[in-house]
């Protein structure tokens, strides 16, 4: 048996994830803020958290231990965006976006690699990141900079857990049509925004999904340290 912890697996690029590793063999727990009854996608093990709260996180671990005892693939694909120049942005919304995507990743992460280190049989750690980790727009040094700290955790991480025969990655999804991005910008921008993409189309939250799977996936077993880019063209053509 394999079990896989996705963060945000509620919805969205983490519901797909979710889906994908259950289809795989993975037992998955879905940690997500949202209620139950408001999740598309529940796992087989359904703990309703702030991953930025250390106290919720140890408690879904304690679930998942209790559950299957062993964790062999984390997801940190729970997120915050944030957007607003330097001048304006409130003190709270910074604190926000950092402390999901920021300490939710970090105490994940670390609760994932102790068990994976007990248990001795290696696993996988892949994160969320964002081609706004590499290119500027007014307004996102918040949202970019986490997730730029994302892809240095990710490498070092990667040397970290080597020995152990944990693979840390990380992808960098551009434009995806999911719930959030659909609350954030409407459904008629979102519906003409992929005309103008390089590939025609918006990404699917499959997309994401399915380089998730390949990452945590034999096939990947000389990966690690990798930041993998998944953005349709995005950042080629700007
Ligand atoms: N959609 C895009 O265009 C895009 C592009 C680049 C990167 N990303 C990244 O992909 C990831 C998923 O994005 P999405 O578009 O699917 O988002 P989404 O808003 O559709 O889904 C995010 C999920 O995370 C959950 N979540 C948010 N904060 C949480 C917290 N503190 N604790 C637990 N759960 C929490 C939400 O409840 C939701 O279910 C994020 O890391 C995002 O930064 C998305």
């Amino acid at each position: 048996m394999k079990t896989a912890i996705v963060t945000g697996g509620a919805r969205g690029i983490g519901g797909a994830t979710a889906a994908r590793l259950r289809r795989d063999g993975y037992e998955v727990a879905v940690f997500d803020r949202l209620p139950e009854n408001e999740a598309a996608e529940r796992g087989s093990l359904y703990h309703q958290c702030d991953i930025g709260k250390r106290e919720d996180v140890e408690r879904g671990f304690a679930a998942v231990l209790e559950r299957w005892g062993r964790v062999d693939a984390l997801v940190n694909n729970a997120a915050s965006g944030s957007r607003a120049m330097l001048v304006d942005q409130p003190v709270s919304d910074v604190e926000r976006c950092w402390g999901v995507v920021l300490w939710g990743t970090w105490h994940c992460t670390q609760l994932a690699a102790r068990e994976m280190v007990r248990v001795g049989e290696g696993g996988n750690i892949v994160s969320i990141s964002s081609v706004m980790s590499e290119y500027t727009s007014p307004g996102s040094a918040v949202y970019s900079g986490a997730k730029a700290a994302i892809n240095a955790m990710t490498r070092t991480w990667a040397s970290e857990l080597v020995s152990h025969r944990i693979r840390v990655n990380a992808i960098e999804p551009g434009w995806i049509d999911t719930p959030g991005e659909r609350i954030t910008f409407g459904d008629a921008r979102i519906e003409a925004a992929g005309s103008d993409l390089p590939l025609g189309r918006m990404g699917a939250p499959e997309d994401i999904a399915n380089a998730v799977g390949y990452l945590v996936s034999g096939q990947a077993a000389y990966v690690t340290g990798t930041i993998l880019r998944v953005d349709g063209g995005f950042t080629l053509i700007r």
